[in-house]
């Protein structure tokens, strides 16, 4: 950890520290080493702690030590119900700008699309979206009997805008949402303000919008912008946002949805609403350290954008991102390739379908990309003449 990110510990953590309890130290503290486990359990989780992974687009710093120092003092609400919970509700709506009613928590942006599923696909209702994309949805319509219309992406991997609003039209009886997720994963790629707008211009007023921003805070290109707006104007727009990412609490569940108070009103029923303690007090901490999120970002892109230069010049393409990933263009079949980084200790992306010849690489710490890149060379001939 770097002495720029060391100087967002404040007089709490510092407090922690002469206890020997560093709150980031926790995350390398936790062990197993009491539990009684079967051997092929421990052999399971020595692999994955010490495997480079960069399959799940985490944060792999963990959480910000603001957060980490927040979870800590909230430990003491661990066996209660009703305490307090550093007002979650409202102060995601205050960094939003909107009202607790135009709130819904989840367990992870997960729960979210779940309950999106759950409320707007009754009835054999349809979702409509573009492959790949992040397959939750779709696996969840599945789950519940419903089916998927999937759109193909653009020959470039953009998100054919014009094709959404014709379909929305052409099968607008069946449907029961759109999902557009901005930026989209497994591309890394976005749909442009622009575009956004086009969309919901074009498609019927009634008919929801799911647009999931899970990768919100990394992006930099000024084409993008949030959809929140749209649910301000209360336009049919539910926003999907996540803890997981930036602010590194993936392990911890905790999402929301942002939407119009009636659309969350139908949405609410279908969600679990049980959200634990830790996790939003760690929330709130992390909404308040725009600068601990600022250096996760700075970091992210940073060596992102020294390993894509890596993978490039060794003769690869790699698809334009925005996110805490990017794909590259393999040139074979990812499942055996998958398999291949695994025995050299680098976990990668699952095969995406149809883009079945390109990699899924999620940006970790230095050392992780340094592994990655080791086994890249060893896996991939330089194409480069
Ligand atoms: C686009 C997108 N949406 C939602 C999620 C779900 O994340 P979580 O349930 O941890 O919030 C992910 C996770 O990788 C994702 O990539």
């Amino acid at each position: 950890m770097s002495l720029t990110r060391r100087s967002f510990v404040s007089g709490m953590a510092a407090a922690l520290g002469y206890m020997g309890v560093r709150p980031a130290g926790l995350l390398a503290q936790a062990s197993s080493d009491n539990l009684k486990l079967a051997p092929a359990m421990r052999e399971r989780i020595a692999e994955y702690d010490a495997a480079a992974k960069l399959s799940s687009n985490e944060n792999p710093w963990g959480p910000l030590d603001s957060s980490m120092e927040a979870m800590n003092s909230a430990w003491k609400y661990s066996n209660r119900y009703g305490y307090p919970d550093g007002d979650v509700l409202q102060k995601i709506a205050d960094y939003h700008g909107v009202t607790p009613e135009h709130v819904l928590l989840g367990a992870g942006s997960g729960e979210i699309l779940g309950v999106v599923g759950l409320t707007f696909l009754e009835g054999g209702k349809k979702v409509l979206g573009v492959e790949p994309t992040y397959n939750s949805v779709f696996a969840r319509a599945a789950r519940i009997k419903s089916d998927a219309i999937r759109m193909s992406l653009n020959d470039d991997y953009t998100q054919n805008i014009p094709g959404f609003v014709a379909a929305t039209r052409r099968h607008n009886r069946e449907l029961g949402f759109v999902y557009l997720c901005n930026p989209n994963n497994p591309t890394g790629m976005i749909v442009t303000k622009q575009e956004v707008k086009e969309l919901l211009d074009g498609t019927p007023e009634d008919l929801p919008v799911l647009i999931d921003e899970a990768y919100h805070d990394f992006v930099v290109d000024p084409d993008y912008a949030t959809a929140l707006p749209y649910v301000l104007e209360g336009r049919q727009v539910i926003v999907a946002r996540t803890f997981s990412k930036i602010f590194g609490l993936a392990g911890m569940r905790l999402g929301y949805a942002i939407a119009p108070p009636d659309v969350i009103d139908r949405m609410r029923p279908h969600s679990v609403g049980s959200i634990n303690a830790l996790v939003k007090w760690g929330a709130v901490a992390g909404l308040e350290d725009a600068s601990g999120r600022e250096w996760i970002k700075t970091q992210t892109i940073a060596i992102r954008d020294r390993t894509i230069a890596d993978v490039r010049a060794l003769g690869y393409e790699v698809l334009p991102t925005e996110t805490n990933f990017f794909m590259v263009g393999i040139g074979r079949e990812i499942r055996p390739v998958i398999d291949e980084f695994r025995s050299r200790g680098v976990r990668v992306g699952r095969p995406f379908p149809p883009m079945t010849q390109h990699m899924r690489v999620s940006v970790g710490k230095e050392d992780d990309m340094g592994r990655f890149m080791a086994a890249f060379r060893e896996i991939f001939p330089s194409v480069k003449s």
